[in-house]
This record gives structure tokens, C-alpha cells and sequence, in this order.
């Protein structure tokens, strides 16, 4: 856990990309920059990995799934358990089996499910935010956070309200690492049993529920078999789409707290008119993406920067440098609501980008928009804001908002 009080504006030379360095952590940009000017291939001697870091060359890696491989996890510590992945991670699989498991799990994602979520987010926002009106300070990783996500999820699979906190917690749990900690296989392979009694009581009485499709429809699997999916297998996709949506969207608000109180001439702008939010929420992805790079296994010797990459080497793609190269972005280290082309790589690309892109989005629309709603003006109280350092997703643990 670290305090901003703890942050050196200056980082020390010694300080390189090291998602496990608590000092990188702090203050990630000026390594960046070093990175993409002075070693745009840059290797790791103490975790003995690649990395690429400017615009284009992390493009390429999301692009090139046949020499950078997901297959054996698409985090650093994760390719190096060297573990088995239960079938059905689609985040960690390859083509075919990637192919076909994405499209299953994409029926969750269509643009109609996500939009008919957005009334229950705004009711859940209401109640969470509505008490706090006129109580002075309060912490929004707390109160919104460390909710809405799970919230979201719940809803989108058909988890029974009075059973989404306990689900939240038993995810939270096996997910979350520690201040400068790598996940464990523990984590890694929780296999989503929280989810098991829901798969298991929708098997006995089906609805019209997600969990029931994917239970009852035929689909041809990787081994050209016209099957169901089991209810383990429905049990690791709910699994994926938790680990992959939860802390990554509770950060976001977090980033657009912290902004929007840093920058109140765009707060202020937003609160007069609502229509800017969706812009600006992509913004904070581009600038403060909460993961900062993914993992690839490479799979057969290539050429980067003048450098043959081994098969079998890893190689990381800094999607948070990336989205702050000057060689892509025109003036990338300021926040602005206005920026034309945010198109940026804070969701990653290719066909692993991300699946829960547009509910993420809503989630940050909506919590942010009833934020503005109910105070219109706030300061983060930065003595006592804490970072949370996790390997694979940064952002605040705890963020006090002091309404103006
Ligand atoms: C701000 C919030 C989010 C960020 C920054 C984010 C970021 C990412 C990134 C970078 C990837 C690509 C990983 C890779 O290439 O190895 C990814 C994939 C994925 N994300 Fe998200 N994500 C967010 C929210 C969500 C949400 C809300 C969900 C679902 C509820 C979700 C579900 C997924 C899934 C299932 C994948 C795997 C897709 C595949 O492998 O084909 N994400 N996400």
C-alpha cells in the first residue's frame, strides 16, 4: 500500500518497468518515456522478460497473437507458473478454442444487455451516493468502487440480489493481490465454485437468464462436437468475466475522481453538460489505463528493434505507455475532455480487446454523471489517499473526496 505523500517527483535512475517495484508503481510515466526514447526494446535482467513500450510496437504485439501468445496466461507471473489452463479462460487461450469461447461469452455483451442494465446502475449509484449528500467527506473507493462492478456483473449473469455482496466478497478475495504482490496460482485458479449453487439452481429451473442460455444452447466445440456447455464450464466464464471486470472498472472511478477534482475547469464543464461525460471517461482509460501491460508468450524466434526474440522468451506490451506516446498522441501527458482521436489501447486490441469495453464504459458514465449530479464541485484529500499496487491493475485503494 503506498501513500501519495510517499511519491518522489523525481523517480531515481535505478528505477526501471517493474510491474513488482513499488517506486515504479508510484510514478510509472518518466520510466515510460525513458523506455520509448532510449530502449524501445527494453529487457528485464531481474524478471527476464521484453518489453515494448511505444505506440506501434505494442499495436503489433496485440495484433500478432501467432508469435505473441496468450496461451500460458497473459500476465508475467502467470506464463511463468507454467501452469495448465482450465479450457474455457478464454483471456489466456489462443485461436481456435479462443475463437469459439469468445463468441459463447459474447452473448452476454450485446449491446442491448448491456444498455438494459444502466436503470439498475443508476438506482444503485442513487443509493449509495444519495446518503452521502451533505455528510462532508467521504471515501468513493469505498462507497462506489468497491460495489458497482460486482453490481454489474451480478446483474449481467442473473446472480439474485440478496446474494451479490457475499459473491462479491468471495471474488474480491481470491483475486485481489497484495500490496507488491504477484497473483498466486490460488488466485489464479479459483474456479468460481462461489458461482456453482446459481449455475446449479438454474440447471433445475431455467429462466430466460444468461446462466440459462449458456446451459441449454448447442455449439460446436474445438474438437467439432455439437455440445451444451457443463456447469463448470459456465462456472470459469463467470470466473473470467469477474477477475477481468471487477478492480479494473473499480479503478476507473477512481482515476475519474482524482481527475475531475484535479482539473475543475473540465469538472465544471462536465457538470453543464452531461453530453461530454462518454469523452471524457475514455480519456481517463487513455491517460490512467488501470492495467498497465499485458503478458505474451512468444512462440517463435522475431526480430524488434535490430533484437531476436527467442521462442519460448516472454515479451510484456506497455499498453499504458503506449497510450501516452507523443509518436501517436499530440500532447499525451494532459487530460483533455475535447481530445479528438482518444482511440487509444487502455481496453488492449486485436481479438483479445476487451469484451466488457462497453459495460466498463457505462459503469464510469453512469457512477460519474450521478456524481456530478450531487456534488458538483470536490477536492481529493491527497495525505490521506492510498495507491493500491497490485501487479496487473493500479489505482486507488482508498480516495477521500472532500465535497466543495
Ligand atoms: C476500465 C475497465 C476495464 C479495463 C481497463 C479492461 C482492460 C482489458 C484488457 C487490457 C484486456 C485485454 C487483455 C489481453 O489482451 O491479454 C481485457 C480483456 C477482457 N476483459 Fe476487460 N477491462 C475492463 C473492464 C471489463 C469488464 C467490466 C468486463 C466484464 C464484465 C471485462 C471483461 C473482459 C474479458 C472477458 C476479456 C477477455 C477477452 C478475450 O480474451 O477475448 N473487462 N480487458
Amino acid at each position: 500500500v503506498i501513500k501519495e505523500d510517499q511519491l518522489t517527483a523525481t523517480v531515481p535512475d535505478d528505477v526501471e518497468f517493474d510491474l513488482y517495484d513499488e517506486r515504479f508503481f508510484f510514478d510509472p510515466w518518466p520510466v515510460y518515456q525513458k523506455m520509448r526514447d532510449e530502449t524501445p526494446l527494453f529487457y528485464s535482467e531481474k524478471h527476464d522478460f521484453y518489453a515494448v513500450s511505444r505506440w506501434d510496437d505494442v499495436h503489433n504485439v496485440f495484433h500478432d497473437p501467432q508469435t505473441y501468445s496468450s496461451a500460458r496466461g497473459g500476465i508475467l507471473e502467470v506464463i511463468k507458473m507454467n501452469i495448465e489452463m482450465p479450457s474455457g479462460v478464454l483471456i489466456f487461450e489462443d485461436p481456435p478454442s479462443h475463437s469459439i469461447h469468445r463468441k459463447l461469452v459474447s452473448r452476454l455483451f450485446t449491446p442491448k444487455r448491456i444498455k438494459a442494465l444502466e436503470p439498475q446502475l443508476r438506482e444503485f449509484c442513487r443509493e449509495v451516493l444519495d446518503p452521502l449528500v451533505g455528510q462532508g467527506e467521504f471515501d468513493v473507493i469505498r462507497a462506489l468502487s468497491a460495489h458497482l462492478p460486482m453490481r454489474a456483473i451480478c446483474l449481467l449473469v442473473g446472480i439474485p440480489l440478496e446474494d451479490q455482496e457475499f459473491v462479491r466478497d468471495a471474488v474480491d478475495k481470491a483475486l485481489t493481490t497484495e500490496s507488491g504482490e504477484a497473483m498466486t496460482e490460488d488466485g489464479l485458479l479459483f474456479t468460481g465454485d462461489v458461482f456453482m449453487k446459481f449455475v446449479e439452481e438454474r440447471e433445475k429451473n431455467p429462466t430466460d437468464d444468461i446462466i440459462s442460455q449458456l446451459l441449454t444452447q448447442d455449439f460446436t466445440d474445438e474438437h467439432g462436437e455439437v455440445r451444451k456447455l457443463t456447469k463448470d464450464e459456465v462456472c470459469t466464464y463467470i470466473t473470467v468475466i469477474s477477475g477481468a471486470g471487477n478492480e479494473t472498472t473499480g479503478r476507473l472511478i477512481g482515476w475519474a475522481t482524482k481527475y475531475w477534482a484535479d482539473y475543475p475547469d473540465a469538472r465544471r464543464e462536465l457538470r453543464e453538460d452531461f453530453s461530454l461525460i462518454p469523452n471524457a471517461i475514455e480519456e481517463i482509460v487513455r491517460i490512467e489505463p488501470p492495467g498497465q501491460a499485458v503478458a505474451r508468450y512468444v512462440t517463435k524466434d522475431v526480430e524488434v528493434h535490430g533484437t531476436t526474440i527467442k521462442k519460448g522468451d516472454i515479451m510484456l506490451a506497455a499498453m499504458a505507455s503506449a497510450n501516452r506516446d507523443p509518436r501517436h498522441f499530440p500532447d499525451p501527458d494532459t487530460y483533455d475532455i475535447h481530445r479528438k482521436d482518444v482511440a487509444h489501447m487502455g481496453f488492449g486490441a486485436g481479438i483479445h480487446f476487451c469484451l466488457g469495453n462497453a459495460l466498463a464504459r457505462l459503469e464510469g458514465q453512469v457512477a460519474m454523471e450521478e456524481m456530478l449530479k450531487r456534488f458538483g464541485d470536490w477536492e481529493v484529500d491527497m495525505d490521506r489517499a492510498v495507491l493500491a499496487k497490485t501487479s496487473t491493475v493500479r489505482g486507488w485503494k482508498t480516495l477521500p473526496v472532500i465535497p466543495g
